[in-house]
């Protein structure tokens, strides 16, 4: 059983309860420390692009043309994803946007255009290794020199990603998972970035919190599931050192979350 897939298939069908989701927590774990200034040099002086890929409701790519507004000028912001449905949420804005139904590959193939930040959130496990090396490739020669890709993913290492990986697939009801070989801890991220041209990492461990109601309602967890996976995540919580409560029926996990920023040499 490929866990990825079905997470994916379950997104596809699912987006809008993954943008309550977001929009109930917050979710932008250490995107504070993207500063401007982190992000690009103060000599950009032309008009930036801004582009979103994989976009989902586009919150991350909002959420950093927002912050780069106040020292750059912006061209425009570009969201694309494969999901027209996920496209239909994207926040309005001053900012002028451009909202693009494509598979990311397609798109970055066919683009003859730069674009300075590139924002890949929550997507990269999308694809199998093999694919992100020629994701990034792409994405690479889309940017200039000086330009900055932010890839922000879960779990920082393969046991906590295991952890994720499984109570997804409990939360569906699966009895046992095959791990997909999707998941790239950010070091070795790191090198396949590095190969591909880009530079002057930065990395930064936040936290997201997971509850159990959202994985609920999105998987049609019964009560006695419930019951099971409360007992097994909070076993396995203690021995991952992941903070773990249960409040009005509900369980709450802080997750691991990456944020590396990169430099295009
Ligand atoms: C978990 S969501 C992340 C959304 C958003 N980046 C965020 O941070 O909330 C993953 C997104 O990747 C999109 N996606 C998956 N495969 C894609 C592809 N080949 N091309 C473009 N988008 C894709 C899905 O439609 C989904 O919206």
């Amino acid at each position: 059983m490929k866990i990825f897939a079905l997470l994916r298939d379950q997104f596809q069908k699912d987006g809008g309860s993954y943008l309550a989701y977001l929009n109930r927590i917050g979710d932008f774990p250490n995107f504070e420390l993207l500063t401007p200034e982190c992000l690009l040099s103060k000599k950009k002086k032309a008009p930036l692009k801004i582009l979103d890929l994989a976009c989902g409701p586009g919150n991350a790519g909002d959420y950093l043309a927002r912050k780069l507004s106040g020292r750059f000028s912006i061209e425009k912001v570009i969201y694309v994803d494969i999901n027209a449905d996920r496209l239909k949420t994207i926040p309005n804005s001053l900012i002028p946007r451009e909202i693009v139904k494509s598979d990311l590959f397609d798109f970055l193939d066919k683009t003859g255009e730069r674009y300075e930040v590139v924002v890949l959130r929550y997507a990269i496990y999308y694809f199998p290794l093999a694919e992100q090396s020629r994701l990034l490739e792409a994405v690479a020669s889309a940017m200039p020199k000086g330009g900055c890709c932010v890839v922000s993913s879960f779990g920082l290492n393969d046991g906590e990603t295991g952890f994720l990986t499984e109570l997804s697939a409990k939360a569906m009801g699966l009895k046992s998972i095959h791990y997909d070989g999707c998941y790239v801890p950010p070091k070795d991220l790191k090198g396949r970035m590095k190969a591909r041209g880009f530079l002057k990492f930065e990395l930064s461990k936040g936290v997201t919190v997971w509850d159990i109601e959202s994985f609920s309602k999105k998987f049609d967890l019964n009560k006695n599931q419930y019951g099971e996976l409360k007992s097994w995540a909070a076993s396995r919580c203690e021995e991952m050192g992941f903070s773990f409560k249960e409040e009005n029926n509900n369980l709450y996990f802080e997750v691991p979350v990456y944020v590396l920023k990169g430099i295009k040499a």
